[in-house]
Parts: C-alpha cells; structure tokens; sequence
C-alpha cells in the first residue's frame, strides 16, 4: 500500500536511474541497487495520520468542539455559561455569557479575559477531572458578586472531554442578606435605647430618688414616655411583617379615596392645631374610588400627613388635595400633600422609604418617629400596585404624590412608569 501510494516519486527515481545509467555511465548494476534502496525505505516509512497533516509537526492537539446537544444545554441555562477544552480556550459562551463577558470569545483563553487566579487553579484542576466553586467578584462598574462553579464534563457521546464555567449571579442575594443583617441590627438598636433608659431609671427609683415624690413623678413620665416609643416601634415591625406577608395579594375592594382623606384629615387636626399648622383639602370630583384596603390607604395618609405636619411645620399650611387624571388604560386617582417646610434635598429622596432612614435622627426621635413610616407607606403602595413620587425644593417644602389606579378601571391598569421613588419594585427584606 505504502509502495502504491508513493508511486510518481518511485516512478520518477527509476526514470533517472536510467537517464543515470544511459547518459551518464553510471553502472546499471549501482543504478538498480540505488532505485531498491529508496523503494525498501519508502515501504517501511511509518505513514502520517491524516488529519495530523493539516498540523506542520502533527504535534498539536486535535481542536474539540462541542456538539450541538451541549451548546443547547449551555445556551438554555440562564446564567453566564462557557464551554472550555481542557486547554482553557472558550468553545461556547452562551446568550447570558456574551452579554456579561463581552470579551471572552471563542477561541480565546478564559483566564486571559476573566483575570482571576482562582480561575485559573480551578480550569486547572477541572482538566484533572476536579471540580471546583468559587466566589468571583467583577469590579467594572457596579460590582458584580458571582458564584462561579467549573466542573468537568465528559461522557461517551460527546466529542470529547470539555471544562463548564457556570457563574450565576449572586449580588442581589447578597444585598439583601445584608439589609437583613442591617435591619435586625438597627430594630435591635432603636429597642435597646429606650429599654436601657427605662432600667436606668428603675435604678435610680430604687435608690436616689427612693424619698423623692416630685423626682418620682417626673421619672415616672419619663419611663411612659419610653415605653410609648417602644411600642411605636413595635406596632410599625408587626405592620411592616403583616405587609410582607402579603406582599403579593392585591386588594380589590372599593374604597372611595376621598373620604379616607377626609378622615384622616379630620383626625389629624388637633396635632395641626398644636403645631399651629393650616390643614387645607382639596377632593374635586368626590366620590373617587380606587381599589384598595381602606385600614392600609388611611395608613399610607395619615404617615404622609403627620409627617408634612412634623416636619413641615415652619411652612404653616399644609394642602392635601386629590383628582382623577383620565388616561387611556382606566385613569388614574392621584392624591397629594404639600407641605411649606424646610424640604428634603435630592440626595436623601431615593433613600427615604428605607427602613430606619431619617434625614435627621435626633429631630425624629423628638417628633416620635420611629424612620418606618415611609417604609411601611411603601409596601402598602407596592401591594396596591401604586406609586409615590416625591418632589422637593430645599427651604420650600416637599410633595408626597401617590397615583392609584382609579376602581372603574379595572385591574388591569397601572400607573405610568418613571420618576417614581421606589414604590413599586417587591420588599427587599
Ligand atoms: N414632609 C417632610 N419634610 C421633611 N422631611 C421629611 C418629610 N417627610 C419625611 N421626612 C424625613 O423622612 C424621614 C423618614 O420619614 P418616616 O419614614 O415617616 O420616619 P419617621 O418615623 O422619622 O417620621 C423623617 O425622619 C424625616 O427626616
Ligand atoms: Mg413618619
């Protein structure tokens, strides 16, 4: 075969071992010998494998790729997954890789485009068949925290054996572990002051103050006065986890906005009377009626109220006011309160319906405020798949606006997008 398949350059050599031997007298004899010769090393010369030709030493490795089945696999995954040789070379990003790691592409080694030495000890123990996960945290931009698992992937139908790199995402999980954490400190926190307040003065009933009637009565004020605080801030945790736990239940009864709002204005006018606050409200076009939970919108006024009366008290009038915006999907029922104060600047507005977020803690505490209010105003929002906007110009005054979608219109309208402070994104915590 060999012989057969070297059969021009045999052909050629005899043709010049006759031209040899006629033209230029060199024996026949040594002719013939020669021609034997090449014949002999031509058949047992070790023949190259076929697709090592392509390769100039037939050195290099075969190039693996893979096979449709497991790109499929790879591109349904949601998260950032690449398909590797054991080489490390990228075979396959998927949809979610390319997206996240735009500079990792085919062809190029991963740990060369996502520079991380534990990336690259783990595609080295992967090739040896170890697998491995590992936490990798992108700095570009907004960090970016992922849990990277590598693994070694091989089975007798695939073409070959190949490294999957899977990150998912974990930043989020992480944010809200630990706004947990955050909270329970800060809940914690705001229960321990007034208790060591209240054990301190137990102390000082027990021992100065024993013979002490008047400074009896005056501790005595104070330890009610702490004990009101904490079960302020107790009532706002339970209505907060009641929220949560409901997070997901849209109301759907009728409830007729306007009189909520009268309500509570009504029942706010003895604090606007001591504050020497001027409480206007202004519901055109009564009765507006929005689906809801009457307990939870009387809450989410009175919360905005107290506060455009507590801390807006400087402006002297405070205007609450309310009116159907007509809209394609339904319309919608917007009701506002406008304070005169001394407003909020821009940079405490995206923050405020944190939980435990005060522009000026000292000047809450004194007003009673627990910083849950707006927090509890936003998940009572959210619920109602409504929004609230809040706009504000320093020493001015500040409007809280929610937008709910009017009753009539049925479930299915929602208020348009944009601007919004928070309302409608689900709980964090
Ligand atoms: N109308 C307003 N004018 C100025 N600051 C406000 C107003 N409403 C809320 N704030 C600020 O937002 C913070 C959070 O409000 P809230 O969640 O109701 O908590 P708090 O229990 O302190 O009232 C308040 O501590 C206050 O600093
Ligand atoms: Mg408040």
């Amino acid at each position: 075969m060999r012989l057969a398949a070297a059969r021009l350059p045999l052909l050629l050599t005899a043709l010049a071992a006759v031209l040899a031997s006629v033209y230029f007298k060199v024996p026949p004899l040594l002719s013939l010998a020669a021609f034997l010769l090449i014949a002999l090393a031509t058949a047992m010369a070790p023949r190259q494998p076929r697709n090592g030709r392509r390769f100039s030493g037939g050195a290099r490795p075969r190039i693996l790729w893979p096979d449709t089945g497991m790109k499929a696999v790879a591109q349904s995954l949601p998260h950032p997954t690449f398909i590797l040789d054991t080489g490390g070379i990228v075979r396959f990003a998927n949809a979610a890789a390319s997206q996240a790691f735009a500079q990792a592409r085919a062809g190029d080694a991963l740990s060369m485009t996502i520079r991380s030495p534990r990336l690259r000890e783990a595609l080295r123990l992967a090739a040896a068949g170890q697998e491995t996960t590992f936490e990798f945290r992108e700095r570009s931009g907004a960090e970016l925290v992922y849990v990277v698992s590598v693994r070694h992937v091989h089975h007798a139908a695939a073409s070959g054996p190949f490294i999957l790199v899977l990150f998912e995402d974990v930043t989020e999980r992480q944010a809200i572990a630990r706004m947990r954490a955050d909270f329970v400190a800060n809940a914690s926190h705001e229960l321990r002051t007034p208790l060591a307040a209240v054990s301190a003065i137990i102390d000082t009933l027990r021992g100065a103050a024993k013979d002490d009637p008047v400074a009896q009565d005056r501790f005595l004020a104070i330890m009610h006065e702490q004990a009101e605080r904490m079960r302020r801030l107790l009532d706002d945790l339970l209505s907060l986890s009641r929220l949560e736990m409901r997070a997901h239940q849209r109301p759907s009864t009728q409830v007729d906005l306007g009189q909520v709002l009268r309500r509570v204005v009504d029942g706010m006018k003895p604090l606007a009377a001591d504050l020497g606050v001027a409480i206007s409200l202004d519901a055109e076009g009564e009765p507006l009626m929005v689906l809801g939970d009457e307990d939870e919108l009387h809450q989410v006024f009175e919360n905005l109220i107290e506060n455009g009366l507590k801390y807006g008290s400087s402006g002297e009038r405070l205007e609450v006011a309310m009116k159907r915006i007509p809209s394609a999907a339904g319309g919608l029922v917007v009701a506002s309160v406008t304070d005169f104060g001394p407003g909020i600047s821009k940079e405490h507005l995206p923050r405020l319906t944190e939980r435990f977020y005060r522009v000026d803690v000292a000047s809450s505490r004194e007003k009673q405020g627990t910083g849950l209010g707006l927090a509890i105003v936003k998940h009572i929002l959210t619920r109602h798949r409504a929004r609230l906007d809040i706009d504000s110009t320093l020493g001015r005054g500040a409007t809280f606006r929610v937008s709910l979608a009017a009753a009539e219109a049925g479930p299915e309208a929602q208020p348009p997008s944009g601007g919004q402070v928070g309302a409608q994104e689900p709980a964090e915590v």
